[in-house]
């Protein structure tokens, strides 16, 4: 095969066989081609698309460049979830010992928070003693023991799309649903899950702010799902304001054991049990939603998800006494609040402008390896069609830096939107794709 012509074939709009990108990504990953092809390739792509076929053949290609796991011994079904990251995303630390006490098995690879978007990994690291990254051998014999665990991703495993992963974000191809789609699905598949739900998110806190192209990456995802053999939903969410009230680390770690506990936001604690429903249906262990719902709902209020984070949290060496001591998580040193200047109601809540002020405080990194402070956030005490006094507090900011209080609270501050209650109600659940 021909490296140039299958950089030209797709350069010119033609579809390309499953072997020749078969063939260009093995080469890739081998060093045989260089980066240089593998931009323009990534670039043709960028401009003429794929078609799903291609994508699901470019999935492939990735997973086989490395370790894949296999969990089929379990004769258990095995689902994982993933979302397309937000601000107050804190689902999966809920969601997973609420499957888990369903009796969903789960394998989780997650990874740190980048820019204005926070990432698992991190929240847990709040935990005294958790570990986050866990060996192979650890990983499997967790899952096959408590039914879940949770890791860091691995990097033996789509090392293909991490190369290309890297060369896409110095070549302006990141922003390209098909290598979007199968850049996320291969690290699912790799990671041998056979039921997934995905969280595809539109808005200003997300990857996709447009709601179309949100559906377009959920509608490629689940493709590529279901041409390689694994049960996949999405669900199309909002995230023009941030999930619940806590973004950031430690805040964010404290809202998910409230919500385990039955008190959480309603926004939180309704999007984990729709996710949650998704894969009892589709992994056979509740007939529809309604019922499934309801299962999980139990859950919530019997303790039963509870103690199963509690089992999580000990099995990683974590102290499980923080969920009754979350002064254990530690505690920021610095506090300001916000008030609002005016009467009226919150009309808009700006989800980005609320992750950089967030991540200005010192909770997020704005580029990879970045040191963090995991004790930084914000609370938002009002979102979006709350009435506010003039006075009145709208948010809370913490961090362990003083000097940089100021400069996050005028971020904070331009994220408020004061006005005219909103005249329709914003949905949290904006479709879904199955
Ligand atoms: N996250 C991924 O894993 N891959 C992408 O291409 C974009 C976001």
């Amino acid at each position: 095969m021909n490296v140039l012509a299958i950089i030209q074939k797709k350069r010119d709009g033609e579809i390309l066989a499953p072997e020749e990108i078969n063939y260009f990504i093995k080469n890739y990953h081998d060093g045989v081609i260089p980066d240089y092809q593998a931009a323009a390739f990534l670039m043709a792509i960028y401009f003429q698309g794929m078609d799903s076929g291609e994508t699901a053949a470019l999935t492939k290609a990735m997973v086989n460049s490395g370790e894949t796991l296999d969990f089929s011994f379990l004769n258990r079904p095995v689902a994982d979830k993933h979302s397309t990251g937000g601000v107050g995303d804190k689902t999966t630390l809920i969601l997973l010992p609420l499957l888990a006490a369903c009796g969903v098995t789960v394998a989780k690879m997650s990874g740190r928070g980048l820019g204005f978007t926070g990432g698992t990994i991190d929240k847990l690291s709040c935990i005294p003693g958790f570990r986050t990254e866990l060996s192979r051998s650890q990983f499997f014999e967790q899952v096959r023991s408590l039914g879940f665990a949770i890791t860091g991703q691995s990097a033996e495993m789509t090392p293909a799309d991490g190369m290309l992963y890297a060369l896409r974000d110095v070549t302006a191809t990141v922003d390209c649903i098909p290598l979007i789609a199968s850049s996320v699905m291969s690290k699912k598949i790799a990671a041998g899950a056979q039921y997934i739900v995905l969280d595809v998110k539109a808005g200003s806190g997300a990857f996709m702010r447009d709601e179309q192209l949100a559906r377009r990456l959920a509608e490629e995802m689940v493709a590529i799902g279901h041409a390689l053999g694994r049960k996949t939903v999405a669900l199309i969410t909002a995230m023009d304001q941030p999930l619940g009230f806590a973004v950031g680390n430690h805040l964010e770690v404290l809202e998910a054991i409230a919500t385990l506990k039955g008190e959480g936001p309603s926004d939180l604690t309704m999007l984990t049990i729709e996710l949650g429903a998704e894969l009892l249906v589709v992994c056979g262990l509740a007939k529809e939603l309604t019922k499934a719902r309801e299962k999980l709902a139990a859950s919530l209020r019997n303790g039963s998800a509870l103690a199963m984070f509690r089992r999580l949290v000990a099995a990683q060496g974590g102290n499980p006494s923080v969920l009754e001591e979350p002064q254990k998580l530690g505690s920021p040193a610095y506090t300001a609040v916000l008030r609002s200047t005016q009467k009226g109601t919150v009309a808009g809540l700006d989800a980005r402008a609320v992750g950089i002020a967030a991540m200005l405080l010192g909770a997020g990194r704005e580029k990879k390896g970045d040191a963090i402070d995991l004790t930084a956030g914000i609370y938002l005490h009002k979102k979006i069609g709350d009435s506010l006094q003039k006075g009145d507090i709208l948010a809370e900011l913490f961090t362990s830096s003083a000097d940089r209080l100021a400069i996050a609270q005028e971020k904070l501050a331009a994220a408020y939107l004061i006005g005219e209650a909103p005249k329709e109600s914003c949905p949290l659940l904006l479709g879904r794709v199955g």
